[in-house]
């Protein structure tokens, strides 16, 4: 196995720089806060079943949002990172070109699913690291939609990982009580 310890800082420093100027919505923390959390998602649920590619993920997890917030581009995350994850970032990416949020979500779903199960569990780990409480502006009509995305997800991206799937279908029934 390759040393996760120095992919996961080498993916994180990236992450930092690329994200330097972002925050997580609803909070003035840096956004190294939501990597570190679906990161973490992805190691928590390695202790649970061993059953996957850690380096992959781990990598995928900390990277996932650079194509879509950031200046980072797929030949960079190639070069420094190898092909594998720069197509999973690029598949968890929402394609800009698509008119809608239900189009770009089942695009890139489809996406998601066209490869390996690392890739799906990263998206389901965002969304459960997504589902904690929303920020106090969100309308009942936005949390609505947040809510029904997230059944989408869930009902989508099946056979990836058992525990993160139960977790997220949970976090589902927890966000019930904000909407
Ligand atoms: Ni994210």
């Amino acid at each position: 196995m390759d040393n996760i310890q120095a992919l996961y800082q080498k993916a994180m420093k990236f992450a930092g720089e690329k994200h330097r100027n972002q925050t997580v919505p609803g909070s003035t923390a840096n956004y190294l806060l939501h990597l570190s959390n679906v990161a973490m998602e992805i190691l928590v649920i390695y202790i649970e079943s061993p059953s996957f590619d850690l380096a992959l993920a781990v990598q995928t997890a900390i990277l996932h949002d650079t194509l879509e917030d950031t200046d980072a581009t797929y030949e960079e995350l190639e070069e420094q990172f190898g092909m594998k994850v720069a197509e999973a970032v690029l598949a968890l990416t929402k394609n800009p070109t698509l008119v809608g949020k239900r189009q770009k979500m089942e695009d890139s779903v489809n996406r998601i699913n066209a490869l390996g199960p690392e890739v799906g569990m990263v998206k389901l780990a965002d969304r459960i690291t997504n589902l904690q409480a929303p920020p106090a502006h969100w309308s009942q009509d936005k949390r609505g939609r947040y809510l029904d995305e997230a059944v989408f997800i869930s009902e989508q991206l099946t056979g990836k990982h058992a525990y993160l799937e139960a977790r997220l279908r949970d976090k589902i029934e927890g966000y019930r009580e904000f909407v």
